[in-house]
């Protein structure tokens, strides 16, 4: 993988301020007060959530999507609010190595663009943090890593965190009314094997401006569909037993990823998702090795969101648009430039259709193609005189973005 150097250490920029800060970390309201454990533990090594290799490359993709989400939703919103669902000891112990879990991940990128954006940017004037955890040792551990942290690194006052031990489904549910739906709001949902309910899944993704990045165990998952002892926990994540008569298989395969995985994020009623496949990696079971372990699925209402994200998922997987990572540097391209460019033109040569370029790529989302395979693509059909660009936003001539018109043309 081509950033296989940065796989085994914390990606942690700059150097930490050290400054010992009154900050309340627990200010989250009563959501806190309910849930607050009193213990103090001290973090063991041995008790640090152990990793392989390619789960640090959720890590990755939070930190890159967080680096965009934060601006943008700061540039017009006043309260903010991130939560963890399944957020784990706060360090994870990558074969031995030890760097960030999720939740430092995400409030270091939160803390540093509080206090390091350009004065020109935009902030809220509050983000909310909510991390919960239903194991009272690892719970214990979060609290200390956080503690640890806020004192290293002058967390910034505009943070309210919240360690809350408790099980993910009822700490959503006491989230949820407590949070405006109509403001931006994030949830990272990362379980060892079940999601929480469909219900409250739909309840999240209804709301206009709240985003979910969500760990779907697929080889878990499709390994008890058809356990009758699992039933109860199927129709949970999936809604209803409507799973049980579908027909998922496709050649040799009986669980095609791509029809699991769009029948649950379809019931979600996202109007975007992006599934990012992460293969059984070379530190695991050797039988298992190149096969999808997981997906995460992001899911949202709204194309900048899906943008963003499309964005950060390219850049932390393999080169070539792949939406994959598998055995280090294996490359799994899931839609190639030239596949792209042969799509656009069967759908749209000689159409005559004109459409801004961004709205083109709206319509086309499922090609989950990033900006630049766009450019790519439109730019081949250019030279092969079936489009023509009209700038509306760029200067230069040749050059495809925004609200720029491109043209199949007739003739
Ligand atoms: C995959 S780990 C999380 C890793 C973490 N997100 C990270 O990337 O650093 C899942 C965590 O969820 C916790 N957990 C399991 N069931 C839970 C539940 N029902 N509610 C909340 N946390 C739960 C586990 O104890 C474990 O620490």
């Amino acid at each position: 993988m081509h950033r296989k150097a940065e796989i085994l250490t914390p990606r942690v920029e700059g150097k930490p301020t050290i400054c010992v800060t009154a900050v309340d970390v627990f200010g989250f309201e009563s959501v806190a007060e309910q849930g607050l454990a009193t213990v103090s533990v001290v973090c063991e090594p041995d008790e640090n959530l152990s990793f392989h290799v390619n789960s640090q490359l959720k890590h990755y993709i939070l930190q890159d999507y967080l680096s965009a989400w934060l601006p943008i939703m700061g540039s017009f919103a006043d309260t903010l609010t991130y939560v963890d669902c399944f957020a784990g000891t706060g360090i994870c112990d990558f074969n031995g190595t030890l760097a960030d879990g999720s939740p430092l991940v995400a409030l270091r990128t939160i803390n540093r663009f509080l206090r390091e954006a350009p004065p020109t940017v935009r902030r809220p004037s509050k983000v909310n943090v909510v991390f919960v955890e239903v194991k009272p040792e690892r719970h214990g551990q979060l609290e200390a890593a956080i503690h640890k942290f806020a004192e290293a690194e002058q967390l910034d006052n505009r943070i309210s965190c919240s360690v809350l031990r408790d099980d993910a489904q009822s700490a959503l549910s006491q989230i949820l009314p407590q949070t405006s739906p109509t403001a931006p709001a994030f949830y990272f949902i990362d379980p060892n094997y079940r999601l929480p309910d469909m219900k409250l899944m739909r309840q999240l993704i209804s709301r206009k401006k709240t985003e979910v990045f969500a760990n779907f165990m697929f080889y878990e998952i499709v390994r008890n569909m058809a356990n009758p002892l699992d039933n109860e926990n199927m129709i949970a994540l999936f809604g209803d037993d409507q799973y049980q008569t579908i027909d998922f298989g496709a050649g040799s395969d009986h669980y095609a990823w791509s029809k699991v995985i769009d029948f649950y994020a379809m019931r979600t009623g996202a109007q975007y998702y992006i599934p990012f496949q992460v293969c059984f990696g070379p530190d695991e079971n050797a039988r298992l090795q190149g096969r999808i372990k997981y997906a995460l699925i992001h899911l949202s209402n709204h194309f900048t969101a899906f943008d963003k994200m499309l964005t950060a998922m390219h850049k932390n997987s393999e080169p070539g648009n792949s939406l994959r990572v598998s055995l280090g540097p294996t490359l799994f391209p899931t839609l190639d430039d030239n596949e792209l460019t042969n799509r656009v033109e069967t759908k749209y040569q000689r159409t005559g259709i004109r459409i801004p370029f961004d709205v083109l790529r709206k319509e086309n989302w499922r090609f989950y193609a990033s900006e630049k395979s766009w450019r790519h693509c439109l730019k081949d059909l250019m030279k092969k005189k079936l489009v023509q660009f009209h700038p509306v936003s760029s200067k230069r001539h040749g050059a495809v973005s925004g609200d720029d018109i491109v043209e199949f043309l007739k003739e």
